[in-house]
């Protein structure tokens, strides 16, 4: 029997034809080509021979281009990049490939020779990475289980970020969790983020029930994309949040300066929990927005069944042409938000997000 081979790809899970005696089947081929990979990042480009046998990001990481990343699993959107011209198929066929039009690129390998755009943001020209071991300075419980990690640097090791950005951290134990700063660059130069404990969560149950003063971390940052950007200036700013993700929120309505915050127009701001009880920056907040001069909404929706942030800037935004939203916490609030603000007239450009899911 003779077969006709029709090639519709030619990197691992990229699809094969098979044409035999007049009917055709799909089968799955495992054998490895190199596909160049050209990247744009504003007016730098880049290119380097594809490796098909890891993921994209691995191989944008290993080529230092400046990508960002946090989960490594198709949820958080990080690593998306703009796919202009190839075929990308996905690593694992369990977990997502695309998110809002971004390539993700933890979970992609090249089934073709690719063009890939890097998001230019000149805010992070003179940020850099930095690898450094950190220091536990400070636990504070904030509420019965959201905890205040401060660490310090050492004295050589200083660390530039934007308010709103974060750090990926390496407990003693070898696990690995992303976690927002929960304000600006300080003047003793401490690092804060809030912990909520998430039941079974290995890097939440070593820092509730072993963590102590003086243990060392490795920490890896500044990453991400949640922040202020320098020449915007609107009308209006509206900051959804839940749980933790209040913690970016802060920081960046905390550390603006008066012209940020008079390029920020009005600033709504709404932040989600499931309970009262949870509200663990109720009372910073509500000082911070007396401060500011910012609208505060409290949501609980479990409590008082009072809904989701998505809903209630729907109820008080029905045109958002001319603002920005900042939304920052778990993916269905975000997915969500994006919706509903992209069908009030928003920007796609003015929309920023930061998704995570507790583990
Ligand atoms: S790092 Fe790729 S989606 Fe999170």
């Amino acid at each position: 029997m003779s077969f006709a081979f029709q090639a519709q790809g030619s990197l691992p899970n990229c699809a094969l034809m098979i044409a035999a005696s007049g009917k055709s089947f799909r089968i799955k081929v495992m054998y490895s080509v190199s596909n160049q990979i050209n990247i744009q990042h504003g007016d730098a480009r880049l290119s380097f021979d594809g490796d098909p046998a890891s993921s994209l990001l691995d191989q944008l990481l290993a080529n230092k281009a400046p990508v960002s990343y946090s989960c490594r699993r198709g949820d958080c959107g990080q690593c998306g990049v703009k796919l202009l011209e190839g075929e990308a198929a996905a690593l694992d066929k369990g977990r997502p490939l695309w998110q809002m039009g971004s390539l993700l690129t933890c979970n992609a390998v090249a089934c073709s020779p690719l063009s890939l755009r890097i998001p230019y943001i000149p805010e992070l020209e003179g940020i850099r990475v930095l690898r450094s071991p950190a220091k536990v300075q400070g636990l504070e419980l904030l509420g019965s289980d959201v905890m205040q990690l401060t660490l310090r640097l050492p004295p050589a090791n200083r660390i530039a970020f934007l308010p709103g950005q974060f750090v990926r951290l390496t407990n003693s134990e070898g696990t690995l969790r992303s976690y927002s700063l929960s304000a600006g660059p300080q003047p003793d130069g401490m690092l804060r983020m809030h912990i909520r404990r998430v039941e079974k969560g290995a890097f939440s149950d070593w820092l509730f029930a072993r963590a102590v003063i003086g243990d060392l971390l490795q920490l890896e940052g500044p990453q991400g994309h949640f922040f202020q950007r320098e020449n915007r200036s609107v009308d209006r700013s509206v900051f959804l949040a839940t749980g933790t993700g209040i913690a970016p929120v802060y920081a960046i309505l905390a550390a603006a300066s008066e012209k940020q915050r008079a390029a920020l127009g009005e600033v709504w701001v709404y932040w989600g929990n499931r309970f009262r009880k949870d509200a663990y920056l109720a009372e910073q907040l509500a000082d911070l927005s007396l401060q500011r001069g910012m609208r505060l909404t409290l949501v609980f929706s479990r409590e008082e069944d009072t809904g989701h942030v998505q809903d209630h800037m729907r109820r008080d935004h029905a045109a958002l042409d001319g603002a920005q939203v900042f939304a920052c916490g778990n993916p269905a609030m975000i997915e969500g938000a994006r919706t509903q603000a992209l069908a009030a007239g928003l920007g796609e450009d003015f929309f920023y997000s930061d998704s995570f899911t507790a583990s």
